[in-house]
């Protein structure tokens, strides 16, 4: 009598535990781990891309060319097509940063003609609805005096803000030009903090005359931009222009691309060696790179971008590699790759997928203890 009331007992809390197991399996999202990152290879002979970001209407990224004057939207499972072939860039141009406007579905694309082609630095926009229809293309103006045959400038890469004026970061000469909805352009911020800060000891000369680079548009009306050479990252007003030095824990020494996942504000910052988070409690003023992730250095990670809420995406375009051109006629590089990178610091899920589960660990304790007593109630009744 006793053991078969014990074995009704058990069987009972296992099925409890089962249906809890059940829930908890198909209710939660697991929690992705390095091992089952999204990794897309795509297939382009000499494309060589430094820009990357992400279309949200389109549901695909978004990479330039080195050379050939082309835009491409890459998919989730690496099928790669031509939006924009602009033969009014100059020849042999460079397509560097890239930005989606999502309110006015428009691309906006840093142009940069590197030496010995004649001096050029553009911003050109073109419309996503029309299948890559160019709206302007807008040579942004040099600082008064300076002559582009001796020291050019650099625009590098660009952010939106959601009235569809853009900020294009010059690397060479440390300010940042505005482009409004139209394609008028000026400078816009050349404060003095962007040179007040040393070029990192370390910096080797792939980077060393590399300044304001990255930049992501915050709503609450600022920029916030990286400088390679110092490691160090600015707040920018929107209106002002005016900029402050952002204090953080550590440098970001050879920083290159930027991006924000809008989900909780995590700023990314990449480099050719790593992936650094970041956060700020108090806008800005004060941040921390609370985790970083090293990356493949041979694929040399220019960009970095956000897909959706908050899948993170960095791209390896070997751009170096296309630079130094160091191989045959016909024998450039193919395959290049975006990869999903993750932060095992950083995964707000599996906080809330934790608390979840804390919770489901005390529903149970008290099934069971409920139980516990029916029993002892009804054992105590049967033994009297
Ligand atoms: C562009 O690049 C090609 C291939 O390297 C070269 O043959 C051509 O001369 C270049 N054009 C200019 C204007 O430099």
């Amino acid at each position: 009598m006793k053991a078969n009331m014990s074995s009704t007992r058990s069987s009972r809390s296992s099925s409890v535990i089962s249906i809890i197991l059940a829930v908890v399996l198909v209710g939660l999202p697991i929690p992705s781990s390095s091992t089952n990152r999204h990794v897309i290879n795509f297939r382009s002979p000499g494309l060589y891309p430094e820009g990357l970001a992400y279309d949200p209407s389109g549901q695909h990224f978004i990479v330039g060319s080195l050379h050939s004057r082309t835009i491409h939207s890459v998919s989730d499972a690496g099928v790669i097509q031509t939006i924009v072939s602009d033969p009014d860039l100059p020849e042999n141009a460079t397509i560097l940063g890239l930005a989606v406007d999502s309110t006015n579905r428009r691309l906006l694309a840093a142009i940069h003609s590197a030496a010995p082609l004649p001096p050029f630095s553009a911003l050109a926009a073109y419309d996503l609805r029309s299948g890559g229809r160019r709206i302007f293309l807008s040579p942004l103006p040099s600082l008064p005096g300076d002559d582009e045959d001796i020291a050019r400038d650099v625009a590098n890469d660009v952010a939106v803000d959601y009235k569809g004026n853009a900020y294009v970061t010059n690397s060479a000469k440390n300010f940042i030009w505005k482009v409004d909805r139209d394609g008028a352009a000026s400078i816009f911020s050349r404060s003095p903090v962007f040179n007040s800060q040393p070029v990192a000891a370390d910096a080797d000369a792939g980077f060393r005359d590399c300044g304001l680079n990255g930049i992501v548009y915050i709503s609450k009306g600022y920029l916030l931009v990286v400088q390679s050479n110092t490691g160090k990252m600015f707040k920018v007003d929107e209106e002002t222009g005016t900029a402050r030095l952002v204090l953080l824990n550590g440098d970001l020494v050879a920083a290159d691309g930027m991006a924000r996942k809008r989900r909780d504000g995590t700023i990314l910052v990449v480099s050719q060696k790593k992936l650094w988070f970041l956060k700020s409690q108090d806008s800005w003023s004060e941040g921390v790179i609370y985790d970083e992730t090293d990356l493949d250095v041979e694929g040399f990670a220019t960009a970095v971008t956000v897909a959706g809420q908050d899948r993170i995406y960095v791209l390896y375009g070997r751009v170096v590699e296309g630079i130094m051109g160091n191989y045959k006629e016909g024998e450039a590089r193919e395959l290049f790759g975006i990869e999903e990178v993750s932060s095992e610091k950083e995964s707000g899920e599996d906080k809330i997928w934790l608390y979840v589960l804390i919770g489901f660990g005390f529903a149970y304790f008290c099934i069971w203890r409920f139980q516990m007593k029916k029993l002892i109630t009804n054992m105590d009744k049967k033994t009297s």
